[in-house]
Parts: structure tokens; sequence; C-alpha cells
């Protein structure tokens, strides 16, 4: 395998775990971002992401040379330390943010392709990592001006909580370049993973990335309305899904119903799709109802909450204290972007219920201070302590630890012996046992 030096503007999920992983893949790898105090912190190893491996990675690379942070991408891309050479490939992994309607932004991507367009040797390759819509790739190349350079569009399909994993064992490489050059440049890092590459124009490759998670975006929102129905028919989501699951067409994954899908990129790429659609004048009428079903699903549980509280549906939830266990938007993160258990607790808020919440990867905010994420739940630093004068428990995140809880005790405590699991995740029989009635998804 040729070792190439390698630049990666933008240390986020995306960028960090490309960076770390393809210095310990043996590649020469200098990162960089705009963020000062946290380029300071990754110096030294410091990763504020709960991403299991992925300090490790970062201290193994500082420590053999191969992995360096810097301020700026024009230092990146001119490699770093006098005399280490120019990269020969330049990701780009900058973040995409919704604009107002609902499309991606890609200031960020196209200032960086502005500073760092007339600093590339010829031949360099060009990556777009970032999530970005059909055509940006095209939009690149006009903007970098050069014939000399070759753009790619090599989507990431890593899950938060699990990067490194799903970057090392990738299920598939897309690359997407009009030159074999670049194609072949780009693949030939991933090379010795062995895992299926789909080798495509540019356009493919970006609309590869908004599919797969606006199909995953589909399933989810397809076996919540499912848990919906099996409730009014007396039937059980988990035993129906594992029923179709078996169905390789189907395949058993991505189909635990929850409050909703969320995190930094299913919602904002379902979103930026559909408007993609619009202007293209499709209709797509598909991806509407997803993201219309999961913007309902959370009133829905709200409803559930309601009805296991106050016995109607149109009960009042004013002044009423809950205990919330889950506030990032799934397990094993520290994420609260568009979290459903936060999307959840603004509509029990609004509904004038008072919020206790606890998540074992969300610090208490410091006193006086405001995280607007968190500024309708009072956080705690402990499950437990939830509980006191709670008229309902309502479980949002899938932390496998709830399931190990001191039930009976929380039973003593709470006002009310009433739980809604809107992960299914707890032990129906064990909570029974200590006394409480049980609410969940997709079954009686
Ligand atoms: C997602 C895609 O999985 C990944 O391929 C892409 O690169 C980035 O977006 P991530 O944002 O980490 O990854 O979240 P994911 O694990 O996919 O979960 C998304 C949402 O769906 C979460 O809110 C999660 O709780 C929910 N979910 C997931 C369910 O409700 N049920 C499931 O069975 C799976």
């Amino acid at each position: 395998m040729f070792e190439r030096r390698i630049a990666v503007i933008g240390t986020g999920y995306v960028g960090l775990t490309t960076g770390a992983c393809l210095a310990a893949l043996g590649h020469t790898v200098v990162c960089a971002d705009v963020d000062a105090a946290k380029m300071e912190r990754l110096r030294v190893g410091a990763v504020d992401i709960l991403e299991p491996g992925l300090a490790d990675l970062v201290s193994e690379g500082i420590a053999s040379g191969r992995l360096r942070f810097v301020l700026d991408a024009v230092s990146a891309v001119r490699g770093a330390t006098e005399g280490s050479g120019a990269a020969e490939v330049v990701f780009l992994c900058l973040p995409t943010p919704m604009d107002p309607s609902g499309r991606a932004d890609l200031f960020a991507l196209h200032s960086v392709v502005r500073q760092i367009r007339k600093q590339l040797d010829p031949g360099t390759v060009l990556v777009n990592k970032s999530t970005a819509p059909v055509g940006t790739v095209a939009s690149i190349h006009t903007l970098l001006g050069r014939d000399d350079v070759p753009v790619v569009s090599n989507p990431e399909f890593l899950r938060e909580g699990s990067a490194v994993r799903d970057f090392m064992h990738p299920d598939r490489i897309v690359v997407g370049c009009d030159t074999p050059y670049g194609a072949e440049r780009v693949s030939a890092l991933y090379a010795r993973f062995g895992a299926p590459t789909v080798l495509t124009d540019a356009a493919s490759a970006e609309m590869v990335k908004y599919a797969a998670n606006c199909f995953l975006a589909m399933k989810l929102s397809y076996v919540n309305a499912l848990a919906e129905l099996c409730e009014h028919l007396g039937a059980n989501i988990g035993d129906v899904t594992e029923g179709i699951g078996y169905d390789h067409r189907i395949g058993q994954a991505y189909l635990k119903p929850g409050p909703g899908w969320g995190g930094s990129c299913l919602p904002k790429d379902a979103l930026a799709m559909l408007r993609v659609a619009e202007s293209a004048g499709c209709a797509f009428d598909l991806l509407r109802a997803t993201i219309a079903t999961n913007d309902r699903q959370k009133e829905r549980v709200v409803d559930k909450i309601r009805m296991a509280v106050t016995g109607s549906r149109s009960g009042s939830l004013a002044g009423v204290r809950l205990g919330l266990l889950g506030l990032t938007f799934k397990a094993g993160t520290g994420d609260l972007r568009d979290s459903p258990a936060l999307g959840v607790a603004a509509l029990l808020r609004r509904a004038g219920a008072e919020l206790v919440g606890y998540d074992p990867a969300v610090a208490v905010p410091p006193a006086g201070a405001t995280t607007p994420a968190l500024a309708d739940v009072r956080v705690v630093d402990d499950p437990v302590r939830v509980a006191p004068g709670a008229r309902a428990l309502v479980l949002l995140t899938e932390w496998p630890e709830f399931r190990a809880l001191d039930w009976a005790s929380l039973a003593g405590a709470v006002s009310e012996r009433v739980v809604v699991d809107t992960r299914n995740l707890l032990d129906v029989d064990v909570l029974r046992r200590a006394g409480f009635t049980v609410h969940s998804l997709g079954r009686r």
C-alpha cells in the first residue's frame, strides 16, 4: 500500500475519525480546524467527543508522528512543517448545516476551497467527505478552476458511537469521480478493508449518501407507524419486527420503535433531500411522509404520557412532575443535536409539565449556566434523583444501564408507579413486580 501525505480539513465526527484512522493505516495526516482551543486540546490527545477507540487512535497517531493538528487549511495542504511535503490527497470534512429553508449550507466548504485552490500541487486529489447535495463536487470543481486537481465525492456512513469501527469495517466504500486517476487514488486508501467499492460518477456518489440516510429514516418512520397500528390491533411490535426482519430483503437492523429518529444527520439530510427534490420538481411524497411521521411520533409519545398520567388523551399535564431517563438522541453518544428525547421534552414543557432528567453522557450544567438544548429540563447527576414526586418515569434514550436500575427503590420514591418506555428497553416483568404500570410502544 502507498503511504500518502493527507490533509483533512475539519475535525468534527467525520474529519477527526477519518484523520485518526488514516494515520492508523500508515498515512501521514495533517488535520486542520479553525477552532484554536480544540486544536490545542487535540495536540495533546484530548478528544471532546464520546467515541470508543478514537482518543487512543489520536494519541497513537501523535506519538508516531503520523498525525498532526494545525489551525489553518493552507498549512495542512502545504504539509504543516518545512520539507514535510505537500498533501497528495485533501479531505474536506466540513459542516453543512441546514439553512433556514432546510437546504444544506455549503458556505464553509466553498470558503475552504477558495483558501486552498492555489496551494494544491498539480495531481493532488481533492475529496469531499462532507454530506452535501448532488452537484456539490461540480460546484467545487468550478470554484477550483483547475483541471490538474481531480475532485472526488467519497461519502462517509459512520454512526455516532461506533465511528471508528464503522470506518475500519465499512459495509462499502463509495467513490464518485469523473477521472479514473482520482477514483483510483481514493479507493486505494481503503483497499486493505476489502470492502465492496462502488466506483461511479460524482453526482451518483453524492446521491448514495442522501438516499441511504433517507431510506434509514423511512424504515424507522415505518416501524413507528406500525407500532401505533399494533397498539390499536393488539399485536406486539417486537414479534412483528422479528417476523418481518428474517426476510433478508428487510433485515433485522433498524427496526426498533422509539420516540422518533434524530441526531446531527438524519433530520437535516432528510429535509435537505426533500428541498432538492422540490427544486427538481419531484414531489417525493414518501420522504415528506417520512418526516411528517417522525414529527408526529413525538406528539404521539406525549399523548401516551398524558394518557398514562391522567387517564385521558386530553388530560392536563400542567404542574405534573415527570422524570426523564435519557436526553441524548441515542445511546452511546453525548450528542443532543435534534434529539427526539428533547423534542418530546419541549412538547411536555409546553404542556406545563415539570421535567427532571438524567442522562449518563450529559453533565449537569453549572449553576446559572443556560444550555439552550436543556432549557426545558432540570438535569440531575443520578438516575434515582429523577424519581422523587414524579407522576411518571419516561424512558427516552436506550442506555442499557436503565435496565439495571433498582426499580423496587424507585417505586418507593415516585408519587405514582407509572413508566412510559418509549424504547421498549425495560424488562416489563421486573417493573411489574416492583409495582409499576408500564406503557410501551407497539404492544398492549
Ligand atoms: C446516521 C446513519 O446511521 C449513518 O450511516 C450516517 O453516516 C449518519 O447518520 P447516526 O446519526 O449516528 O448515524 O444515528 P443512527 O444510529 O443511525 O440513529 C439515528 C436515529 O434513529 C437515532 O435517534 C436512533 O435512536 C434512532 N433509531 C435507530 C431508532 O429509533 N431505532 C433503530 O432501530 C435505530
